[in-house]
């Protein structure tokens, strides 16, 4: 079921996540399917529970050709559960990133480059990736919902935060 995604100043979205203790439950089901008719609803790359108001460390994300970011490489579809990231070098990349709680605006944010994640699936099987570029930013962006922190929140540089038509004058870019 497509749901509601919560805006940035509601308070649910700033609240730490709650580990998930028990796999393949109609719970967890129900929730990863809400999540996934919600994102593709909303051409998103990923998307975090707290971002429809349930505080479980769930996350899911993909990317295959996406207008929200059209140059963009594909990420696969991935769930992922209690998500635990680290960096493999300290190697930092800024680019553009957006986010469905932010309706209409794109900031510049740093991420690590490449990392190491690791969690769980749907079932509990482990997964296991090391991954950089896009894959590593969605990844961070994500997780970081789960700690309740926005993308806003990690610019370094808030000039280079506005809104996406004013921002890309003419380049089509898909408003949230
Ligand atoms: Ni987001």
């Amino acid at each position: 079921m497509i749901k509601e995604v919560l805006k940035m100043g509601d308070p649910k979205l700033l609240k730490p996540s709650e580990p998930i203790t028990e796999f393949n439950t109609p719970f967890l089901k129900t929730l990863i399917t809400d999540m996934h008719d919600t994102m593709a609803a909303l051409n998103g790359a990923g998307l975090a529970a707290p971002q429809i108001g349930v505080g479980y460390q769930v996350v899911i994300f993909g990317v295959t050709h996406n207008p929200r970011y059209p140059e963009a490489e594909p990420v696969p579809y991935t769930v992922l559960i209690n998500p635990e990231l680290t960096p493999l070098s300290g190697e930092i990349e800024e680019d553009w990133e957006g986010c469905l709680s932010i309706p209409g605006m794109r900031g510049i944010v740093p991420r690590y480059k490449k990392l190491h994640y690791r969690g769980y699936d749907l079932d509990g099987t482990i997964i296991d990736r090391t991954c950089d570029g896009f894959h590593a930013r969605v990844v961070q962006h994500e997780t970081d919902h789960l700690l309740g922190i926005l993308y806003p929140m990690r610019i370094r540089d808030l000039r280079l935060f506005g809104y996406t038509d004013t921002l890309f004058p003419g380049e089509n870019v898909q408003d949230d």
